[in-house]
């Protein structure tokens, strides 16, 4: 057989396969094989049976040549006319065989007359029309990123129903840069990839990687199919946080409130998931100050949970851990610097104070001691002190902080007794704090004031005859001085008074200032005294003033009135004549009375009480004058007695009664004649008349005796005060001498000096006076009523008439 006969389809497979086919062709006899490839289009040839089979055409018609399949397949027809094989329809060997290699069909020719069996066999040849593929489009793998280099990844296998070189040759990997591919065979030979981990993963830096697989078959030219592959890179806590700074600092003043943030630290994971989230917290070193700051352990937030003080702490120091929940850790330090606000006051502390202090205390003197104090620092912490400028005090400033309240003026207890003295510190922060501190400051009292009476002197009246122990007035003195210093007792100053020591007319109530009369007074004695009260306070040195009080005596109506002319003798001794030949009106005589008394008290009246003829006379009610009031008559009688009444103004009024004798007569004979009747017991008249006689003796000589003492103790007196003023030594005693009525200078004055210091030991009772004598005056006045008196005797003595 010429192996050329065969189909040209065939030539066109490699020789191994022409040889081999042609092999059998020789050994089987009346056995044809062919190969075609697969897939060729109908009608093409597959071989030429009339060559091949050395039969006809004419034999091949006659013989009714068809194609007997034992499956029926009609893959291949008979063209009778040519004599050749043609493909009936499509062959794909893949449907065919599958994967069995050689794949052929199996056919006889059968000819009849005779009979002829032909075994044509077609070997279906294979041609690369499958691609191979993948069943699944895309491949996934999760690989944590931990995975170790060499980590092995099997893949899923491509298919390709083309067999021989045709099938599936070879795998490609791309990109390669974490992979490589291993090809690997299973002991049926068919092949298998798998990936191979060559550079490690790092999920933080590449989270996916995308990779193609792609299956080659060993076709010409070669056709591939490809997969995707996902891989996803599963993260490990490979990453341990990082803050963002390794210190962080920041200031916060230390009025911060609590809750307020002051800082926000954050850290980075770069792992995922629970592997990146982060826990912030307070290092457990971090000192015990971190409770005054909080973390917000999701956030990272510092808030302050205390309350800062600058004053304590000025700093802190915080060490923030970063922890993820894998448990790796980043530490970071957290300065916290505190700030000073002005939060606090200046504080005013009193060292030493000397309180009270004495009114007398110089300007200049030290009162008390300050320390100022601000806890704050720099400004806020610098402190000015002042206190009110209208007081009279200043602030000096010893050293820094010290600071010493003096006095800056004189002090007066009397005019302020206290002062409230504020101190006010303020620093000089914004706003600026202040305190303030008031010291009461006490003055204390010295003893500057002397007591005072109201006024210097003072009158007081007191009427006679008082009781002893009367009070007379009340002296008040003030001092304005206290306590002690005005606590006054009142002393009756020693002088003399009428010859005698003050203290034996009056007395003084130390302690009420009251006055007191020790006697009786008598105004007929004496009408007024001056004493002088001396007020002392209790300070040491006492200090003390005095008043001088003049106690006028007042009078009263304690003596009647004195008749001095007529004289009473007690007999009607005394007449007086009227002659006959008397006017009206014709003056017999004046009733002559005085009254010691003053005043009212002194102020006579005269009545005719009863008269023998009470219409021959009359008295003059003022003067005492008794006038006749009608012509005298010889029918009168001679002897004519009058009784006259003399009455003071007192209340009640005193009086006195005076007998008045008259002889109304011409010549002394007849009166004589008339008056025999008087003269009736002859004893007692003539004792009557021895009496007269020795009392107008008596009188006459006391009445120049007087004069005579007068004269003397004026010129005496005279002499006194001229050796007084030649020396000023101590005098011996002045005998007392009581006031007198006396005309002596005619004046109707009578001048007498008379004053005396007195020096007293303690107790004025018993004291022992020593008296100078002063140049002071003292006048004493006469009534008018007695000069005109003491003017009438001499003058109207002439008609007395002194009958034996
Ligand atoms: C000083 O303060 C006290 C107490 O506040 C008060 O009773 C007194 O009257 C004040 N004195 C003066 C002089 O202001
Ligand atoms: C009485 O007081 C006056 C001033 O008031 C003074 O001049 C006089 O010396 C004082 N007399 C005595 C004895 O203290």
């Amino acid at each position: 057989m010429d192996p050329s006969s065969t189909g040209t389809m065939q030539r066109i497979q490699n020789e191994k396969r022409q040889l081999l086919f042609l092999c059998i062709a020789q050994v089987t006899v009346g056995h044809v094989r062919y190969s075609i490839p697969e897939e060729m289009a109908t009608g093409s040839l597959v071989g030429n049976i009339i060559q091949d089979l050395g039969l006809d055409i004419k034999r091949l018609k006659s013989g009714k040549a068809r194609i007997f399949t034992e499956d029926g397949s009609e893959y291949v027809g008979l063209n009778l006319d040519k004599g050749t094989l043609i493909v009936n329809k499509r062959i794909d060997r893949e449907e065919r065989c599958g994967l069995v290699s050689p794949c052929s069909l199996h056919f006889q020719i059968i000819l009849d007359n005779p009979m002829e069996l032909h075994r044509i066999d077609v070997e279906i040849l294979d041609i690369n029309d499958n691609a191979p593929f993948f069943a699944k489009r895309e491949m996934s793998f999760e690989i944590s990123e931990l995975a170790v280099k060499g980590a092995r990844f099997s893949l899923d296998s491509a298919r390709d129903p083309d067999v021989g070189l045709n099938t599936l040759q070879t795998y490609k990997l791309s990109p390669t840069d974490h992979f490589k591919l291993n090809m690997l065979s299973r002991p049926d030979g068919t092949k298998y990839a798998e990936m191979v981990l060559q550079t490690l993963l790092d999920r933080e830096n590449q989270e996916e990687h995308k990779l193609t697989l792609t299956a080659y078959d060993g076709g010409d030219p070669p056709k591939s199919g490809s997969v995707r592959i996902n891989i996803i890179v599963m993260d490990a806590n490979d990453n341990a946080p990082v803050f963002s700074q390794s210190l962080y600092r920041v200031t916060v003043p230390e009025n911060a409130s609590k809750g307020t943030v002051i800082l926000k630290v954050s850290a980075t994971d770069a792992d995922k998931g629970t592997n990146g989230e982060l826990v912030y917290s307070f290092s457990q070193n971090s000192d015990v100050t971190s409770s005054m700051f909080n973390i917000d352990s999701h956030t990272g937030e510092i808030t302050v949970g205390g309350e800062l003080n600058y004053e304590k702490v000025k700093h802190y120091e915080i060490d923030v851990d970063a922890t993820d929940k894998g448990g790796l850790r980043d530490t970071s330090k957290v300065l916290i610097e505190v700030t000073d606000v002005n939060d606090n006051a200046p504080v005013i502390s009193i060292i030493s104070l000397s309180n009270p202090i004495p009114e007398d205390s110089a300007p200049d003197t030290v009162i008390a001691m300050l320390n100022i104090k601000d806890l704050d620092s720099d400004k806020n912490g610098q402190v000015k002190c002042f206190i009110s400028p209208d007081l009279p005090f200043k602030i000096k400033s010893s050293s820094t902080n010290f600071y010493s309240l003096v006095s800056d003026d004189v002090l007066d207890r009397e005019t302020t007794p206290e002062y409230n003295i504020t101190i006010r510190a303020i620093d000089e922060g914004s706003p600026p704090y202040s305190t303030n501190k008031t010291i009461n400051l006490r003055i204390s009292d010295v003893n500057d004031h002397a007591p005072m009476f109201p006024q210097p002197f003072l009158n007081a009246f007191i009427t006679e005859n008082n009781s002893p122990g009367m009070s007379v007035l009340s002296v008040k003195a003030t001092d304005k001085d206290s306590g002690n210093n005005a606590r006054i007792s009142y002393f009756l100053e020693d002088s003399q008074l009428s010859g005698m020591s003050a203290s034996a007319y009056f007395s003084v109530n130390a302690e009420s200032g009251e006055i007191l009369a020790v006697r009786s007074f008598d105004y007929e004695q004496t009408k007024e005294f001056n004493i002088r009260v001396k007020a002392q306070d209790g300070g040491s040195p006492p200090l003390s003033s005095n008043v001088t009080v003049k106690i006028l005596i007042q009078d009263q109506n304690d003596n009647p009135p004195q008749v001095l002319y007529p004289v009473q003798t007690g007999g009607s001794l005394v007449a007086e004549m009227v002659p006959r030949s008397a006017d009206v009106g014709y003056l017999v005589t004046k009733v002559v009375a005085v009254d010691v008394d003053s005043g009212q008290n002194a102020w006579l009246s005269y009545k005719l009480q009863k008269a023998t003829d009470r219409a021959l006379f009359e008295v003059g009610l003022q003067n005492g004058e008794i006038r006749t009031i009608r012509q005298v008559t010889d029918k009168d009688a001679v002897k004519q007695r009058l009784t006259v009444i003399v009455e003071d103004n007192g209340q009640p009024s005193r009086s006195a009664t005076v007998i008045v004798n008259v002889a109304v007569a011409d010549s002394f004979p007849e009166v004589l004649s008339e008056f025999t009747d008087f003269t009736q017991d002859k004893e007692y008249n003539d004792n009557l008349t021895f009496y007269l006689v020795l009392a107008l003796a008596v009188v006459s000589f006391l009445f120049i005796t007087c004069l005579v003492v007068i004269i003397s103790v004026r010129i005496y007196r005279w002499r006194r005060e001229r050796l007084f003023y030649k020396s000023s030594g101590n005098l011996p005693v002045i005998p007392y001498y009581p006031p007198l009525y006396a005309d002596v200078g005619g004046t109707g004055t009578l001048k007498q000096a008379f004053s005396y210091e007195v020096y007293g030991t303690a107790d004025s009772r018993r004291k022992h006076h020593v008296m100078t004598c002063r140049g002071m005056r003292e006048q004493y006045k006469i009534h008018s009523e007695r000069k005109k008196f003491l003017g009438f005797i001499p003058a109207k003595a002439v008609p007395q008439i002194a009958l034996t």
